[in-house]
């Protein structure tokens, strides 16, 4: 695990920006594209909107991109809650990559379930049997969820299938989201967090005894790849020695 803590998402933004110019390069002068996820909330908004700006917008091949979600809220595009939506405002609209390369997680036409079995083989058909992004995004709830992989729900428990979707009681919407097995496959993983509300969460994730169905994001634990936490100092402020 790499750990690196800044002074303001601006900071975070910054790293990460580095982080995916650097990872797409690579990924596309050795398999010629490059596979990301993105990741919803609030915390990638300033790294898409800088990646769509100079400097970093003329750093990436977008035409060799393939853009997924980690995960989204099952809404329709145009919803301000969706995650798909807010990506394509801050950076898809703004740089040229294939419309076709990019898969937002929603239909009009399918069940949120019948549309995860979709979107699975979708992710099978671009990324292979190996399932290997290169770069996955994540940001963590000040609950210690990732992705919507929240606490104690049985999506935890899943240990095949790469997509799952589900009804989210407390906040009565379907969620749909990559499964932990699947996204520890990735090469090169990153989270993104900030604020001062993640700290006791963080500490427990990061520091507290192994309990992933109260802090999911302890199940992401790549098998081959890296993982690096991006956090500002008030997220920071309980962990010891970081
Ligand atoms: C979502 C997310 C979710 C998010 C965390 C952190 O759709 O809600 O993808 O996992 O990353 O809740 O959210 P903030 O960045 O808004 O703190």
């Amino acid at each position: 695990m790499k750990f690196d803590k800044f002074e303001s998402l601006h900071q975070i933004s910054q790293a990460a920006a580095e982080i995916l110019v650097k990872a797409a390069d690579m990924a596309i002068k050795k398999n010629g594209r490059f596979t990301v996820a993105l990741t919803g909330g609030s915390s990638p908004v300033e790294l898409y909107k800088m990646l769509a700006k100079e400097p970093y917008s003329s750093l990436v091949n977008w035409e060799k991109v393939y853009v997924f979600w980690g995960d989204e809220r099952w809404v329709p595009l145009e919803d301000e809650r969706s995650n798909a939506r807010m990506a394509f405002e801050t950076l898809l609209n703004h740089v040229p990559i294939p419309k076709e390369q990019i898969y937002p997680m929603w239909s009009e036409e399918k069940t949120p379930q019948e549309f995860a079995a979709d979107y699975a083989k979708q992710l099978q058909q671009v990324l292979g049997e190996k399932g290997a992004f290169d770069l996955i995004l994540l940001g963590m709830g000040d609950d210690g969820h990732t992705a919507s992989l929240f606490p104690q729900t049985s999506v935890l428990e899943e240990r095949h299938a790469w997509v799952q979707a589900y009804y989210l009681k407390p906040q009565q919407m379907h969620r749909i989201t990559l499964t932990a097995p699947l996204i520890n496959r990735a090469t090169e993983i990153v989270f993104l967090v900030h604020g001062e509300n993640k700290a006791p969460a963080l500490r427990e994730v990061l520091q507290g005894e192994s309990n992933p169905k109260q802090y999911p994001a302890q199940l992401i634990a790549p098998l081959a790849g890296e993982v690096t936490w991006l956090v500002d100092r008030k997220a920071a402020a309980e962990l010891k020695d970081l």
